[in-house]
């Protein structure tokens, strides 16, 4: 058994006692770190509480971004109002040595194709984040090192609000981990067991993933989202893929995964056993691939299902707590908790890599104080930049857009949204801080009325030019939810699917099997987006507003004013509510059209400094 905490193994014990004492005064700043794979970000946890957490794909505007996260590091220390001479320790998400012993492991493979070596070799040569940490940030301070699965457990444990919990991770791999089995108790998590690369649950996903034509380490979503459209037909060839071994463990059989030593996830095999080509990517859509993606989906559901009783088994609990990215798979984790033993589920919402940032912080943070962070249960993820109210105000003004200012009157603002999304307008919402994690929680959310079927199509034609049968989500009222979705707990994150049961037909986000993918808010975490729903309610009956991220297909999550304005006028999206001015399509003035275009035909553009030039 490995006791993961909370005693320093790295940590010199005077400085770790220096740590304590201050950390009594209340004046603990540690900054969580997670880049180098997939989906880089910082946080803070100041004074055991998580004040800021952002993806550095929100300021570069590349999606998943991996590289160093310099400028979500920067955003953490304005956000704590602190200087780098403040930051007591810095936590990274992953061993970089662990991680290299992978990458040398993988170079050896026999057969490997020379640029396949040459890219491992790469990586392997490329400064590891810790030492950047030093050399590009110039921290001379405490860094402590996490395990990767360990940042991920911490991740979801500290936040759940459970005192005990089983702690489940899953992912596509971390150092070397693939899959995790473990228990929090107070401040201290423990790992009983772990299944190593390469087998994989999140491989294995991702290599149907591949298959069906989607992107990898992206569209995951789509095929669990094509699944409910499909038949389990393929389900005894795709168990083939995966060998359930004795207690937590089980099997790839790799003849069928190309990942060790291609750049193809799958093998002919793969191609082979299931008797059809692959998809190619945005070609059309046959029942032949939702059958495949239903079956995938089946066979992961039953691996988790089988793998969680047995994590009970060892470790009995009402509580489970999950991280990881194959713990974005809402389905699955729906299933475990309906048929598994347990009673409730804690998912951590950036369930991703993103993530282990908190986590690793939340981890230090307990190895400086014996104590775990100061949280109850994460109440809210909006810890990302807010808009600035004046910045919004100037770059209107400036470019003479024809707006609306409803400054000093929230009333009036809301009532004038729901009119809209009455008459079935299509609503780019940016208010607030922004969510950190994969999902738009109404702070940059795109919004619509969900009693309208043409609402789906006509998103997907305006701004998101995507697969018309992925589901869009409802955002409904904590306190209606029950009487509309099978649903008696909350559900702040839009990590649960349930059945709709509502009297009112909702057919642009209730999905083919009749289930959605539910966020209920209140006005304690978001106020303004509980008081348009409250209007929307009392104007219609209806507790629930259509809601999906504000973005670009392939593009990140808005985050800036500048951001949002681009993007509603790239799209057609029929009006713009940012913070307290609204826009319609023919208030966009002539130059935000040109720069749009600008930043579409070329990335990188600095398109902030043009803009900046007109405040
Ligand atoms: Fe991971």
């Amino acid at each position: 058994m490995i006791n993961q905490s909370p005693i320093n193994s790295n940590g010199n014990p005077q400085v770790t006692a220096t740590l304590a004492r201050r950390a009594k005064k209340g004046r603990l700043n540690i900054i969580g770190v997670s880049s180098g794979y997939h989906d880089s970000a910082c946080c803070l946890l100041q004074d055991g509480v998580l004040v800021a957490a952002v993806q550095e794909e929100r300021f570069s505007r590349v999606k998943n971004d991996r590289s160093f996260p310099t400028r979500a590091f920067a955003y953490c220390l304005r956000e704590g109002g602190i200087t780098i001479a403040d930051v007591d320790c810095i936590a990274y998400y992953e061993d970089p040595v662990l991680k290299l012993g992978r990458q040398i492991w993988m170079s050896f493979m026999p057969n490997l194709p020379v640029e396949r070596r040459e890219s491992i070799l790469d990586r392997m040569a490329a400064t590891p984040p810790p030492q950047m940490i030093r050399d590009v940030w110039g921290y001379e301070g405490r860094v402590e090192i996490l395990d990767h699965h360990l940042s991920h457990s911490a991740s979801t444990y500290y936040f759940s609000g459970f005192n005990e919990a089983a702690i489940l991770t899953v992912d596509g791999v971390g150092d070397w981990a693939t899959t995790t089995y473990g228990s929090g108790k107070g401040p201290h998590i423990e790992r009983f067991e772990q299944v190593d690369f390469p087998d994989s649950l999140g491989f294995f996903y991702s290599a149907i993933t591949g298959y069906l034509g989607f992107e990898v380490n992206e569209g995951e979503y789509k095929v669990m989202g094509l699944a409910p459209y499909g038949e389990p037909e393929y389900v005894d060839q795709i168990r083939k893929l995966v060998e359930i071994t004795s207690e937590g463990q089980y099997r790839l059989n790799m003849k069928y995964f190309g990942f060790l030593t291609e750049d193809c996830m799958y093998t002919q095999e793969l191609v082979a056993l299931l008797g059809r080509p692959p998809r190619e990517p945005e070609s059309e859509l046959t029942q032949y691939h939702m059958d495949v993606a239903c079956s995938a989906q089946v066979v992961l559901e039953e691996i988790m299902l089988e793998k969680t009783r047995y994590l009970h088994s060892k470790f009995p609990s009402d509580n489970l707590c999950m991280a990881g990215g194959v713990a974005l798979n809402v389905v699955a984790n729906g299933r475990c908790l309906r048929e598994g033993p347990y009673k409730r589920l804690f998912v951590q919402p950036a369930a991703g890599d993103a993530g282990g940032s908190v986590g690793a912080a939340a981890m230090a943070y307990v190895r400086v104080t014996g104590e775990p962070p100061l949280v109850k249960s994460l109440e809210h993820v909006y810890l990302g930049p807010a808009n600035s109210v004046s910045e919004a105000y100037k770059l209107l003004k400036a470019s003479s857009a024809k707006f609306q200012d409803f400054r000093g009157k929230e009333e009036e603002l809301i009532k004038f949204t729901v009119d809209q999304l009455i008459q079935g307008k299509v609503i780019g919402w940016s208010q607030g801080r922004m969510e950190f994690g994969p999902r738009a929680l109404g702070a940059r959310s795109i919004l619509a009325d969900p009693r309208r079927l043409e609402m789906r199509d006509r998103i997907n034609a305006l701004v998101k030019m995507r697969e018309a049968f992925r589901p869009f989500a409802p955002a409904v009222l904590e306190s209606e939810a029950q009487n509309h979705f099978d649903l008696h707990h909350a559900s702040p994150f839009m990590l649960e699917t349930c059945d709709v049961i509502s009297s009112i037909d909702l057919p642009a986000i209730t999905h083919i099997d009749g289930s959605a993918r539910v966020q209920t808010v209140n006005a304690k975490t978001n106020p303004r987006f509980a008081a348009l729903l409250e209007e929307f309610y009392r104007r219609t009956d209806c507790p629930i507003i259509l809601n999906t991220s504000f973005n670009l297909r392939g593009e990140p999550i808005v985050c800036t004013p500048i951001d949002a304005i681009l993007c509603f006028t790239a799209s057609q999206i029929d009006l713009l509510v940012l913070e307290d001015f609204v826009l319609d399509r023919s208030g966009i003035p002539p130059f935000w059209e040109v720069t749009s275009l600008r930043v579409k035909g070329d990335p990188n553009q600095i398109v902030e400094h043009s803009v900046y030039t007109l405040l």
